[in-house]
């Protein structure tokens, strides 16, 4: 009903409006003061954290995009060797676990059978699984070692969002948990990222406020036959999102690629006027990589491609050679993705209703998927 959706025409609009409370929910009494992680929930004793050799994420779509980004934060803040794969390759392959291995199952309903086939066969081989999950008492954290809630509140459009966002979250706080617990040294760079991201939600409102544009650009595309989306480090699983997305909702074709891939192959497909969404990194820290996207723009623009390059506030290098420039505000390099999936949810919506179809229910999709 009408009142259900609270005065917007679908879901998914409400779910992205209710992004920057999701995010903060997910935060809400989990970073003290001080900014130490109390994470008691998870029920995985510091000790066999300390053990812990190797993270695996196991997920599906969305949740496998969290999953992706998951890793680069897990990494770089713990050195702890983390892979991430989706849950319904996981066991055909014959995955090396022991005791020793934190698995990390992610999803929204907790009821993905993938997801739980892929858990089971974790814990036969006495891997510890730490599920996230936004469902309370669902199958997937019911039959896991430990569960970190993710606080998004009920997702009824089957195109998840605001799940997203409070799975990315969950992920940092799991990768900074480890860090914290293990003892990794709380450089000034940990404690920027603690502080960001006590800060994050108020960021992703201000991007909110900023869609217009967005929803304008996404109509005057409604013709179009392909979208592809670039994207480098935590930028890359971003420009998945953003594809998968575009499909479900849409119905067009829709890729995303590595930028550094482009060269190895997928250019061939730039054609006259072609709409590529470019998630560019910040110019700060990681400026190697952002000097090499920018010349991937400047590339692909030369081949005749309609550049919607998504770039933090300040970025002024992006500007002679974006068609269309979307701006996120400046975060760390990691919490990025908080921020630049934000406008592509709202261009794949708009997207969607600008071609008529269902938006909170897209065809021949289910919100979960309940059999391998
Ligand atoms: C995303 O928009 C999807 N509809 C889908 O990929 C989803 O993320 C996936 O099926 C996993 O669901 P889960 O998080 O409930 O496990």
């Amino acid at each position: 009903s009408a009142a259900e959706k609270g005065g917007y025409d679908y879901f998914m609009l409400k779910e992205i409006a209710e992004q920057p409370k999701a995010v903060a929910d997910t935060l809400l009494g989990r970073i003290d003061a001080a900014g130490s992680l109390t994470l008691d929930e998870v029920r995985i004793g510091a000790a066999e954290l300390r053990e812990v050799d190797k993270v695996v994420i196991v997920a599906c779509g969305t949740a496998f995009h969290a999953g992706l980004i998951a890793k680069y934060a897990i990494e770089h803040w713990t050195r702890i060797p983390c892979e991430v794969e989706l849950a319904s390759e996981f066991r055909y392959r014959d995955p090396i676990l022991d005791r020793q291995t934190l698995v990390v199952a992610i999803s929204q309903s907790g009821e993905t059978m993938d997801t739980l086939m892929a858990l089971r066969h974790a814990r036969e081989q006495g891997a510890r699984v730490l599920a996230i999950c936004n469902t309370n008492g669902s199958t997937i954290p019911r039959e896991s070692d430990a569960v970190l809630y993710t606080h998004a509140g009920p997702e009824v459009a089957v195109a998840s969002t605001k799940a997203f966002l409070t799975q990315l979250v969950a992920c940092y706080l799991v990768a900074l948990y480890l860090g914290q617990v293990r003892g990794t040294k709380w450089g000034d760079e940990i404690r920027d990222v603690v502080r960001e991201l006590s800060r994050i939600s108020r960021e992703v409102e201000r991007v909110l406020e900023t869609m217009e544009p967005v929803r304008e650009l996404a109509r005057s595309l409604a013709d179009k036959g392909t979208v592809l989306f670039l994207g480098r480090h935590v930028g890359y699983p971003v420009a998945l999102e953003g594809a998968l997305k575009l499909k479900e909702l849409a119905y067009m074709h829709a890729e995303g690629f590595a930028a550094g891939e482009l060269k190895h192959g997928p250019i061939a497909l730039i054609e006259e006027d072609m709409p590529v969404v470019v998630v560019t990194p910040s110019p700060r820290g990681r400026s190697v990589l952002h000097d090499k996207i920018v010349s991937n723009i400047q590339e692909i623009r030369a081949r005749g491609a309609r550049t919607i390059v998504v770039a933090e506030e300040g970025d002024e290098a992006v500007v002679p050679y974006a068609d269309h420039l979307i701006r996120i505000p400046a975060t760390p390099t990691l919490l990025q993705p908080l921020v630049s999936t934000v406008p592509l949810q709202v261009f794949a919506c708009e997207l969607a209703t600008a071609r008529g179809n269902e938006v909170d229910q897209p065809r021949n999709l289910a919100k979960s998927v309940t059999v391998e």
